[in-house]
């Protein structure tokens, strides 16, 4: 009886000390002790959210989107319908993530509500998660510069020597990616050790390193690089808007919709990778000098400059492109310099639009890899993860242990990744992060409703629970299908409970225990005294 009742005791203490949450006002305490620098204004931080969102999805992603590909129907001209539909599917979370940076505006996003709501557990599971939205979503887009790189480089065969317009596949690919070159080309020489092919995809970890580098140096000149880069994205993305339009033939957009709302729904869910990126702001909080008025309109700004972008894109591709059938496949990599290259015949765009894509990713890259830092940088301080990743370098006032750690596990990720399963795994991650903001949302207006918020979400508890169902609903229609990832997430999940239980938990509670017998021996001094 005695030992039901201790094992009873035991597991409810269990469930307590896993799901005690951490008071907001105790989070912004400890942000304003050896907190990080505040340099960010409005500017700066509309420049990061489009800097985080426009890249890979609207130079290539797009055009599968419009015409399918291997495992998905094209939803047409309709294109733009899809993008209005992920975006509104994307405001509903950003509205929960303005609530929350403005209420809590401290490092760790997501991360940082859910401790605040759910407990300890939860939020080292999502914090677990969102790794996968931003660390293996930066692996991913390296991998996608390397192949923006690597097409950019053929377009230039004349001028440049054949190891540069042409490079050995072996010094550019995924081990997995040169697999399946070499099945449908035995010709392709790939070097091997004790038998294992070696393939080191050089340009990702090149860019991987100098992100890491520019990180490191300074969040205010990562904010002026961004804003480089946005300039030229947004200047080659105008170019096609408007030379592109001279090319449109309004008969291309008819039958508007070939494939029905399938086909809208499918282009909906493959875009909804091209606004990933505007949450990353949440996790610069603490940098903000004005976070209560400016991340609102930094977050819902970027998300609206993004959605307009995206449906003058998806306007004159599809006018220019006829959709409705089969396509080339230079359209399904790169479309909208296939189309200035193919149709306009206006090389000198095309070659202009290859620049803005590398531009484009690698503000998209910058973003992802300092919200990763920012949000294992609150772990740390939660005692999750060793405090020594807390220190922040004395001169640039950044946290380079951290950076350097993230950029390297991102080596890694680049020689032993795929980049098909790290971009769907980073889908994974980001519809898990939206709706856990949205739950929370709902959870802090009953547990802590007199607190303050400079920003209140809209017609609560409405607008989050469309959150929670249009991410939800996504989630759902990916997991139906079967894919690598759809098993390595819940594989993701367990690694992670397993790494709280035995590390997380226990470190906590050591923690608990130095923090209690310190207070005891100070009590003990002042009595002595
Ligand atoms: N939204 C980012 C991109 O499209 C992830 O590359």
């Amino acid at each position: 009886m005695a030992e039901k009742y201790s094992r009873a005791t035991l597991t409810r203490n269990f469930l307590k000390t896993i799901t005690r949450i951490k008071n907001p006002d105790e989070m912004l305490a400890d942000a304003g002790e050896g907190g990080l620098e505040k340099t960010l204004g409005v500017w700066d931080l509309i420049i990061l959210g489009v800097g985080a969102i426009i890249g890979s999805g609207i130079f290539a992603v797009v055009g599968i989107a419009a015409a399918g590909g291997d495992s998905s129907i094209g939803a047409g001209p309709a294109l733009m319908v899809s993008m209005v539909i992920a975006a509104v599917a994307c405001i509903f979370s950003a509205l929960c993530y303005s609530e929350f940076a403005t209420m809590i505006p401290v490092a760790g996003g997501a991360y940082t509500y859910t401790f605040a709501t759910l407990g300890e557990f939860a939020a080292w599971m999502v914090g677990w998660v969102l790794m996968l939205e931003y660390a293996i979503g930066f692996i991913a887009v390296a991998c996608a510069w390397s192949n923006h790189l690597v097409q950019f480089l053929n377009g230039f065969e004349k001028f440049l020597p054949a190891w540069l317009s042409n490079p050995p596949v072996w010094l550019v690919n995924d081990p997995f990616t040169a697999a399946k070159i070499v099945s449908t080309n035995p010709d392709v020489f790939v070097p091997r050790l004790f038998g294992v092919p070696i393939c080191i995809n050089l340009p990702a970890i090149l860019i991987v390193l100098l992100i890491t580098a520019i990180l490191v140096k300074g969040t205010k000149d990562s904010a002026k690089m961004a804003g480089l880069m946005v300039f030229i994205k947004l200047a080659v993305i105008a170019l096609f808007v408007v030379a592109g339009a001279f090319y449109v033939r309004p008969e291309n957009w008819t039958p508007f919709a070939p494939n029905g709302a399938e086909g809208i729904f499918a282009g909906a869910f493959l875009i909804f990778f091209a606004y990933i990126g505007f949450d990353a702001l949440a996790t610069a909080a603490e940098e903000c000098k004005n976070p209560q008025k400016d991340l609102p309109i930094g977050i819902i700004g970027s998300l609206l400059v993004t959605t307009v972008v995206y449906v003058l894109v998806a306007l004159v591709l599809t006018g220019m492109q006829d959709t409705s059938g089969a396509v080339p496949s230079g359209f399904l990599k790169a479309p909208m310099a296939y189309c200035m290259m193919t149709i306009a015949h206006q090389n000198w765009a095309a070659g202009l639009i290859s620049i803005g894509s590398l531009a484009g990713l690698t503000s998209v890259l910058l973003v992802l890899e300092m919200a990763a830092t920012r949000i294992l940088f609150a772990m740390s301080r939660d005692h999750f993860i060793s405090k020594r990743f807390q220190k922040i370098h004395p001169k640039f006032k950044t946290p380079a242990l951290l950076t350097w750690t993230v950029g390297l596990l991102a080596v890694v990720g680049i020689l032993t990744l795929n980049l098909d399963v790290a971009a769907e795994l980073c889908n994974y991650g980001t519809f898990t992060s939206f709706i856990i903001v949205c739950v929370a949302v709902l959870i802090l207006r009953k547990t802590d409703p007199d607190r303050p918020r400079p920003f209140k979400v809209p017609f609560s508890p409405v607008v989050p629970a469309l959150g929670i169902i249009t991410c939800g609903g996504l989630m759902v229609y990916k997991s139906m299908q079967p894919s690598g990832s759809a098993i390595l997430f819940p594989v993701w999940l367990g690694v992670g409970a397993m790494i709280y239980l035995l590390y997380g938990f226990v470190k906590n509670r050591l923690n608990e225990n130095k923090i209690h017998n310190e207070k005891v021996h100070s009590k003990k001094q002042e009595l002595l005294k």
